[in-house]
């Protein structure tokens, strides 16, 4: 039984695919957290990675999923947040990676790109999958000493 709070996030273009994820994660026993948008309307994307980062920030939850379109806009924005790794992924090796050499703890999709059932895999790796730490740890950790903020 998953014990964690998952945020869930996403703009227009990711909302159909988002309800579909945030319905199939309630469903497993996770408690989620679902930050919106809330219907087809057009909204901004970086409105919504910055919620998902204030999330992760304030330990209201520890993991995240954002969608937009194509995923980009989104996984730029979220990625602006010195405390977010976001990754883009397309298809299980890449969200099983993600968590094994990067740690990422947000999970972004693109509704536009990716269709459900890859989608439904991608999530379950990305919160299935540890992270391997080692050397990937020192890597990490220069995520956050590297770079201007
Ligand atoms: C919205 O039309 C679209 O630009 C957005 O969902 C996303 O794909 C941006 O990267």
């Amino acid at each position: 039984m998953p014990s964690h709070t998952i945020a869930v996030a996403s703009d227009h273009g990711g909302f159909e695919l988002k309800s579909q994820l945030a319905a199939d994660l309630a469903a497993g026993g996770w408690k989620v957290l679902d930050l919106g948008t809330d219907g087809p309307d057009s909204v901004d994307y970086p409105d919504f990675a910055h919620k998902v980062a204030q999330a992760l920030k304030s330990g209201a939850a520890s993991r995240a999923l954002l969608v937009c379109g194509t995923g980009i806009g989104i996984s730029i924005a979220a990625n602006r947040y010195a405390h977010v790794r976001a990754a883009l992924v397309h298809d299980a090796f890449g969200a099983a990676m993600c968590r094994r050499h990067n740690d990422a703890n947000v999970l972004v999709l693109g509704g536009r790109t990716t269709g459900i059932e890859v989608a439904r895999d991608c999530l379950r790796l990305f919160l299935d999958t540890p992270f391997e730490g080692g050397r990937h740890a020192r890597r990490v950790a220069q995520l956050s000493e590297h770079g201007e903020r």
